[in-house]
């Protein structure tokens, strides 16, 4: 340990803070943890009864060899009675017992199942640029870790706290009615035995930690050397391998070892504790039962008591620490739940009908890492940009139900321009209006709805092909899944699927090609007919003949829908109404594709460079991938 008691105490004050955050969901479990509380007082109270009982036998028993024989009648009779109590006591406090167990253990898991839907919805809202900054495995990884933590305090940690602390004030109040010098002398050993069950504790769960992760990875290398095997014996490497394998299995079982001797030390630790204070409890005790300030069955009842609270102080030591952890698991997950959610829902009444886009002056600017949230070194902190400019100066007009295309390097604004439209970035008044109205004032469910992005990298959920392309609207007919899927020219895919649109993807189905992932994504957006749809280079890994293919299909369903077509290849771009070039965050050059060709600039010669190359790879009969 080695902390002084200030750092110690601000720790309990740290974890006093985050823990307040767990009050709304005790709260709404209120009743079922006031049961399981009552229930643990009362098994508690029963445990301590039978000691009590036992002390009283113990004492009616040594009566009855000197007293008259209908006397012993009696006491024999009482001491039966006394039998069958503790009996009843045992079954009674059993039952209850494990009735808390059940109340506190199952509402812990309703509980958190709040917290983790919380946490969830909270992670959607939370604008892209946080998800810029951390990576998205290690959210995963770490809310997934934390929840359980969170779990242990609702569940375990709750019981066990109410438990310990009613056991040791029910055992230290009938000690003390006992024999209040013989409650000291006994209970003396137990601060330093709780100090080291602690230290011992910790030790277990940290062994404990390292252990699974060595157990990783073990798996790891299995998983490795197994789709690696073919490599591994064609470079005649098994024995190099095997050896590799042998030094993580050992390294696992040198730490499965240590966190046994761990767990053992404590356990033999705590013994002592139990033999230690009894020793001591006899020693001052044997005295005064000679002299007959105690009974012996007293003194047997206050060596029991002794005894019952060996237990929870080993456990104590575990729930310490597991309170420590929990309060920092809750402590980032709160982060999350504080986190602002940047992007504002707009208060206006707009609407958007037609689809009219008018961008003037638009300039976006991302925010230092400073103004921005980043998960107090919890969270590795990931790609940090600081201030920069992105967008500047950049206007334009697309009339409702037009084409736009917008062509430009790698870098140069492109998917930054679509997501403002989108108002998937923040930006100010008065850049953005959709028919008339301001972007940032339209409710955001109204621009979600009707203005759609096919992103660049499409994600798809594992889930059947179907479901994917209905997912932004989950109660659409297969009809219209059908429709989309002809649109996105995804059909003559699908025949080629063993189940078709039932298909599972991802991680416990098939993986679909890029070309294939960029037209389930093209048909996401087609189905929800949106006034404006946003392609972001939607149709890169798609053959040009498919691409024009899918524009052809696109553009009657488009007709009086606008879209702007971001793209790499200009053949995608050519029949636009009309054409921007962006270069670094502004507009280079602007018109219809014939217009930009005779203007002989970035287009042009882009343009050149690549109908050459598609000339060749036609004559050579290259195909692109789809
Ligand atoms: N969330 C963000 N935070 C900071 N910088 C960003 C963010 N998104 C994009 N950028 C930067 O903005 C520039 C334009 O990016 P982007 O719009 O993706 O370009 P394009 O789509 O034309 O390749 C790039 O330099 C990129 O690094
Ligand atoms: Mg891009």
């Amino acid at each position: 340990m080695g902390e002084c008691s200030g750092a110690a105490s601000y720790r309990l004050h740290a974890v006093l803070a985050q823990l307040r955050r767990l009050l709304p969901y005790l709260h709404r479990y209120g009743w079922r943890y006031t049961v399981g509380a009552t229930c643990v007082i009362a098994a508690v109270a029963l445990r301590f009864s039978i000691p009590f009982l036992l002390g009283d036998s113990i004492d009616s028993l040594r009566e009855t060899t000197d007293v008259a024989p209908e006397d012993a009648g009696r006491l024999r009779e009482q001491i039966l009675v006394g039998a069958l109590l503790m009996i009843a006591a045992a079954a009674a406090g059993a039952f209850i017992r494990t009735t808390s167990r059940l109340m506190i253990l199952g509402n812990s898991r309703l509980a958190v199942h709040d917290v983790r839907t919380d946490v969830f919805a909270q992670l959607l809202r939370l604008a892209p640029s946080f998800y810029v900054r951390h990576r998205t495995g290690h959210i995963m990884s770490r809310t997934v870790n934390d929840m359980q933590n969170v779990q242990g305090l609702l569940g375990p940690v709750f019981m066990y706290l109410v438990e310990t602390g009613v056991l040791y004030s029910v055992g230290i109040a009938f000690m003390v009615a006992a024999d209040p010098m013989l409650t000291l002398v006994g209970l003396a050993p137990f601060p330093f035995f709780l100090y080291l069950a602690r230290r011992l504790a910790r030790r277990v769960q940290e062994g404990s930690r390292a252990a699974q992760e060595k157990l990783g990875d073990v798996s790891a290398k299995v998983d490795e050397s197994l789709s690696g095997q073919r490599v591994i014996r064609s470079l005649v490497v098994e024995d190099f391998d095997r050896q590799r394998f042998d030094e993580l299995c050992l390294e696992y079982r040198a730490t499965m070892v240590s966190v046994a001797g761990s767990r053992a030390i404590l356990t033999a630790t705590m013994t002592f504790l139990a033999a230690l204070s009894t020793f001591l409890v006899l020693a001052v005790g044997a005295p005064a039962v000679s002299s007959g300030a105690v009974t012996v069955g007293q003194l047997v009842a206050f060596i029991l008591y002794l005894g019952m609270l060996a237990g929870p102080t080993r456990t104590l030591g575990f729930v310490l620490s597991s309170l420590q952890r929990g309060a920092a698991a809750l402590g980032r997950i709160g982060e999350i739940l504080d986190m602002p959610v940047t992007i504002a829902d707009g208060h206006g009444e707009g609407e958007i009908r037609d689809g009219e886009i008018d961008v003037s002056r638009l300039r976006v600017e991302f925010a230092s890492s400073k103004d921005e949230i980043f998960l107090s070194g919890s969270l590795e902190e990931g790609e940090v940009r600081g201030g920069r400019v992105v967008l500047e100066d950049v206007s334009f007009r697309v009339p409702a139900g037009t084409t736009l295309g917008v062509v430009g390097p790698v870098g140069s604004g492109k998917s930054t321009l679509l997501r403002a439209l989108a108002r998937q970035v923040e930006i100010d008044p008065g850049m953005v209006r959709i028919d008339g109205n301001d972007i940032t004032e339209l409710p955001l469910p109204e621009v979600r709805r009707q203005v759609a992005v096919a992103p660049q990298d499409a994600f798809l959920f594992s889930d059947t092909v179907a479901n994917n392309v209905r997912f932004g609207e989950p109660e659409a007919p297969m009809e219209q899944v059908r429709d989309a899927v002809e649109v996105a020219q995804l059909s003559a895919d699908l025949d080629q699927l063993p189940a078709g649109l039932e298909t599972m993807l991802g991680e416990r189905g098939i993986n679909l090609s890029g070309g294939q992932r960029q037209r389930t994504s093209l048909a996401r957006c087609a189905i929800l007919r949106p006034r404006v749809l946003l392609l972001d280079d939607t149709l890169s890994a798609v053959d040009t003949h498919t691409a024009d293919a899918i524009l052809a299909r696109l553009r009657p369903l488009m007709a009086d829908r606008t879209t702007v077509v971001v793209a790499h290849r200009l053949s995608t771009v050519r029949d636009a109404d009309r054409i921007l070039v962006l270069d670094e965050g502004r507009i280079r050059e602007s018109g219809t594709h014939d217009e930009l060709v005779a203007l002989g600039g970035y287009y042009a010669e882009v343009y050149a460079q690549q109908s050459q190359r598609e000339g060749l790879e036609r004559e050579l009969g290259v195909e692109e991938a789809s």
